[in-house]
């Protein structure tokens, strides 16, 4: 086939026409409640970002010392706020306490054995203080990384406040890494100190954290000191002159720690994002760009009030945790829930019992959470009161069209609207979302740009593509949030976000723009199944799959193909345990009708589960690999959570 232009694009076949505009109700009592308020904050951010973001660095961060400029291009990125000083521990509990919301509940906490925790923001304040002294004490320095491995207990938020308050760099690693993952990222970032917890509770089961960590330990050769949380209660080794217990240490710290005034453009955090190849790459966030990004996106995406109890599931070792559960809503003074197990433990109903018991008003969770309540079956919410609820909001990967209209009947009672907000680790904070008092949702859309955010979508050649074509999502104006660089590697920073298309952030995600002006998230740009010159994207394939009412989850990658170039290859889970007897012909029909004959899979695989990162994400490289009938794989597969799952869609084969 010629190469013609069109090919250079991707086809979009998928057809989804259904609008759920946000109900009087809700758009009333909304912050931002009209199209017309919405349009005149993008267009003078996008025209004005001098005005725009210099009113609002102004009016919402505490300023140590002012800003002299709003922001400067340097290079590929641009910094925000020369010359100024704040602080985000200062910006989330003082700055708090000082507007009158001392005794208002900061954390709400439950344990996966049940327990409860509540932290008023003047008790977390005195919490951080301290633990920033027990920092201090242990020769902690601004500028210094201090490598973060604990459970989703209220200290791990105490630890990254403590961090923020000293100008202390963390680098949080989630907490079901291995002890290599742990020592590279250790060595990467020079870790000078290791903070960790005895163990944490999951599915009912104990993880012995404090062991992982010695193992990690022997191979991080600038780490001097291990700070541990009792959490467990069990005996484990403690390192003489290098290991501390957390009460010990918080026992006879003052409370007494000013926060530090840090440079707008200080590093506040790294956190590592696992590349398509090859080792992690540290993503470096600075201090009040990045504040000042998450405490607005915040407030506009979950239209956030004083009487919400506010609920995002993540853990803090990804960025959602970071900006949604710690320095977003604490910038705002919100009530944030936080939890520390599984979701389904010691029933598939936790997460609506807690909603429940603690009056959960905006919940935001990912895709691959509501497909598992979808497979587990509508009976474990049914038993729940969810009234309380308002808003709900999805983040991690594109929600399937189907998924999102049982997100919307069962947990939302088809009142609450939905955000689909898209964004990644390096962008800091939510970059396209529905504004839920004025969006008129689509689902499986994330519909608009935030104030700030100018999309451009280009083809292979670098040319605009044309209204619902598919193509690589740029951003090209900066905007406070972004990334500064990748730890310790501006070559690669400079290759992997900027070089391709200059002058433009490049995403690496495919997306198509519609009539409307909607934007719709294709997946990530190397995972585009080409077909016979007709470029498809995974997420379509999979949503056609996933509107079947046998099917849970779907996974669709490309394999090689004499005749066409790439065959479509998919791997299917189905809900409940029927019979997958004549199914697969069924869903090849079923992808006939949906979406056309271009579509249809060549091979259909069932399998019990997908292989997925830690976070949740289905890794369709390694999928790529299984149904090309490559024995090894070729892919990094230190983020695959469960390993036996390669082994067994391998022996699927036979
Ligand atoms: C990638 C970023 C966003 C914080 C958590 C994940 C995919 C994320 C959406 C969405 C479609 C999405 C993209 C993106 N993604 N949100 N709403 N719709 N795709 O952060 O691990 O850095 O991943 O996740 O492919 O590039 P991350």
């Amino acid at each position: 086939m010629s190469e013609t232009h069109a090919s250079k694009q991707i086809d979009h076949v998928m057809h989804e026409h259904r609008l759920f505009p946000p109900s009087k109700e809700f758009s009333n009592k909304a912050r931002i409640s009209t199209a017309e308020q919405y349009q005149e904050m993008y267009d003078r951010a996008k025209n004005d970002p001098d005005g725009f973001w210099g009113e609002l660095g102004r009016n919402e961060l505490h300023w140590f010392k002012p800003f002299d400029s709003v922001y400067e291009r340097n290079g590929d990125v641009a910094t925000w706020f020369g010359g100024g000083q704040t602080n985000l521990s200062y910006n989330c509990l003082d700055a708090q306490i000082a507007g009158g919301r001392g005794d208002r509940i900061a954390i709400l906490w439950e344990g996966e054995p049940g327990e409860t925790l509540t932290l008023t923001y003047t008790e977390l304040h005195r919490q951080v203080c301290k633990f920033a002294n027990v920092l201090k004490s242990l020769g902690i320095n601004k500028g210094d990384v201090v490598s973060i491995y604990m459970p989703m207990t209220p200290e791990l938020a105490i630890a990254m406040l403590a961090c923020a308050r000293i100008g202390a760099i963390h680098s949080v690693i989630f907490a079901g890494f291995s002890a290599e993952a742990i020592a590279d990222r250790n060595q990467d970032a020079r870790a000078k100190i290791q903070l960790t917890a005895d163990g944490l509770w999951r599915r009912g089961k104990v993880l012995k954290l404090k062991d992982t960590v010695d193992q990690a330990l022997l191979k991080s050769p600038t780490v001097q000191h291990c700070v541990v949380l009792k959490r467990i209660d069990r005996e484990c080794s403690m390192q003489a002159g290098r290991d501390i217990w957390w009460h010990e240490a918080m026992e006879s710290a003052s409370a007494d720690c000013p926060a530090t005034p840090l440079d707008s453009e200080a590093t506040s955090f790294i956190l590592y994002t696992s590349g398509s190849t090859g080792k992690p790459k540290g993503i470096r966030h600075t201090t009040a760009g990045y504040n000042l990004w998450v405490k607005k996106t915040f407030e506009w995406v979950f239209d956030h009030r004083d009487s919400d109890i506010f609920w995002c599931t993540a853990d803090c070792g990804w960025i959602t945790g970071h900006s949604y559960v710690v320095y977003g809503p604490l910038s705002n003074g919100a009530t944030v829930m936080m939890y520390e197990g599984a979701p389904n433990f010691p029933a598939e109903d936790r997460f609506w019992s807690i909603i429940e018991r603690h009056k959960v008003t905006i919940l935001y969770t990912a895709p691959t959470a509501i497909r598992a309540f979808i497979k587990w079956g509508d009976q474990h919410v049914d038993a729940h009161d969810l009234s309380s609820l308002r808003l709900l909001g999805t983040v991690g990967e594109g929600i399937n069209p189907e998924a999102w209209m049982w997100y919307h009947r069962k947990i939302g009672g088809e009142r609450c609207p939905i955000v689909d907000t898209w964004w990644q680790t390096e962008t800091g904070g939510i970059l396209m979302s529905p504004l839920p008092g004025v969006t008129a949702t689509k689902p499986g859309s994330c519909t608009r740009p935030l104030p700030g955010v100018v999309p451009m979508i280009v083809d292979e050649e670098l040319q605009p593509v044309e209204p619902n074509h598919g193509g690589m999502l740029c951003i090209s104006q900066p905007w406070p949030g972004m990334l500064r660089g990748i730890w310790g590697d501006d070559e690669r920073f400079h290759e992997q976000y900027w070089a391709r298309v200059p002058n433009n952030y490049l995403t690496g995600d495919n997306a198509r723009l519609d009539r409307d002006g909607y934007y719709w998230i294709m997946g990530r740009i190397d995972d585009v199944i080409n077909v016979s010159g007709h470029r498809l994207s995974t997420i379509e394939v999979e949503s056609a799959l996933v509107s079947h009412p046998m099917v849970a989850e779907a996974a669709a990658v490309g394999r090689p193909d004499d005749i066409k170039g790439q065959a479509i290859a998919v791997f299917v889970s189905i809900k409940g345990s029927g019979s997958t007897a004549g199914l697969a012909d069924e869903l090849k029909a079923h992808v006939r009708k949906e979406i056309g004959a271009l579509a249809v899979p060549d091979d259909i695989r069932f399998t019990s589960s997908l292989p997925k990162t830690r976070s949740g994400k289905i890794m369709r490289r390694l999928l790529r690999d299984i149904a090309s009938g490559k024995a090894e794989t070729s892919q990094d597969t230190s983020t695959l959570e469960d390993y036996t799952i390669l082994a067994k869609l391998r022996s699927d084969e036979e």
